[in-house]
């Protein structure tokens, strides 16, 4: 069965044998035909092409089927409500950014999106202004200040602000045993669109590589770090929901992060403050340094493509 050959590639294959491989992609994808939404319909059938575009240009070996199964089996495995295995996979795949490019086409000069990631959780402590989001996670004080406007400059007031970070160790609280909830929270931007909060100063971490994805990652000799970030998600009636993050100038890792997801208009100089100087909001830091970012954010109206 030299067909089968791997590495052999379909411009090899007999032309009876290609003739078979297309009259069963021609027989799944009419078996869709009576599906009533048309968007599945479509969905469904582009899967079935591109699906098998590629078992048929790989000449996939039935064992490599088999560790593929096997693969997916395991991520579901580890998955459950704090560890998200297939987000993970999504992400260092690309596709999670490409999704996200996709549905968040450049809009004027509007602040740009970037990954979710696995590590939000829906029901953060409200924060008020000026409030500290670490709640006890290790981490250099950091003051992050700026606007949301609308891309004419206009204020937004009452936005909703996600923000959520790993620690100093590179930690989401969900990735401890003990139920902590910390650095992450929420808050709204006063009357004039204005908003502030303590947080700690990101630093680059590892996403969770002790699954089948860092099984892969490592099989390809990728590395699993992503440079350093605080995530936001802003949310505000009238304008897209924004999903983004910001980043360290200077980051080793702004060059090759593990999911794709930097950005050049979303890297900011966090300016390192020694210890000593007067915080914005008078608060007492002792001897501690402590670094200062801005971010001003502009969101594009719902009807934005
Ligand atoms: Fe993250």
């Amino acid at each position: 069965m030299s067909d089968s050959e791997p590495g052999r590639g379909a411009a090899g294959v007999p032309a009876g044998q290609q003739a078979r491989e297309r009259e069963l992609v021609g027989l799944v994808t009419a078996s869709f035909r009576k599906t009533e939404d048309p968007r599945l319909r479509q969905l469904m059938e582009a899967l079935v092409a591109h699906l098998h575009a590629f078992l048929r240009e790989v000449r996939l070996t039935e064992a490599e089927w088999q560790q593929a199964i096997a693969f997916l089996t395991a991520a579901g495995h580890i998955t459950d409500d704090r560890r998200q295995e297939f987000i993970l996979l999504s992400d260092i795949l690309g596709a999670s950014m490409q999704t996200i490019a996709i549905n968040n086409e450049a809009y004027q000069n509007a602040t740009e999106a970037t990954v979710f990631g696995p590590f939000f959780v829906e029901g953060s402590p409200e924060i008020e202004p000026g409030g500290d989001i670490a709640a006890g996670a290790s981490g250099e004080p950091c003051w992050v200040e700026g606007t949301v406007t609308d891309t004419s400059g206009q204020p937004v007031p009452h936005a909703l602000i996600e923000v959520w970070e790993a620690d100093r160790d590179g930690f989401y609280d969900v990735q401890y045993d003990d139920g902590r909830v910390a650095a992450r929270g929420h808050l709204f931007t006063d009357a004039g669109g204005r908003y502030r909060f303590w947080a700690v100063a990101p630093t680059p971490y590892p996403i969770p590589h002790d699954g089948p994805v860092g099984l892969l990652l490592a099989a390809t000799a990728r590395s699993p770090m992503r440079a350093s970030h605080l995530h936001f998600m802003v949310k505000a009636k009238g304008f897209r929901t924004l999903v983004t993050h910001i980043f360290v100038r200077g980051d080793e890792f702004l060059d090759r992060d593990s999911v794709f997801g930097v950005k050049d208009s979303l890297v900011l100089d966090f300016m390192s403050q020694p210890p000593g100087t007067p915080t914005p909001d008078g608060r007492n830091l002792g001897d501690r340094a402590w670094s200062r970012v801005r971010f001003d954010i502009v969101l594009p109206p719902t009807a934005a493509p």
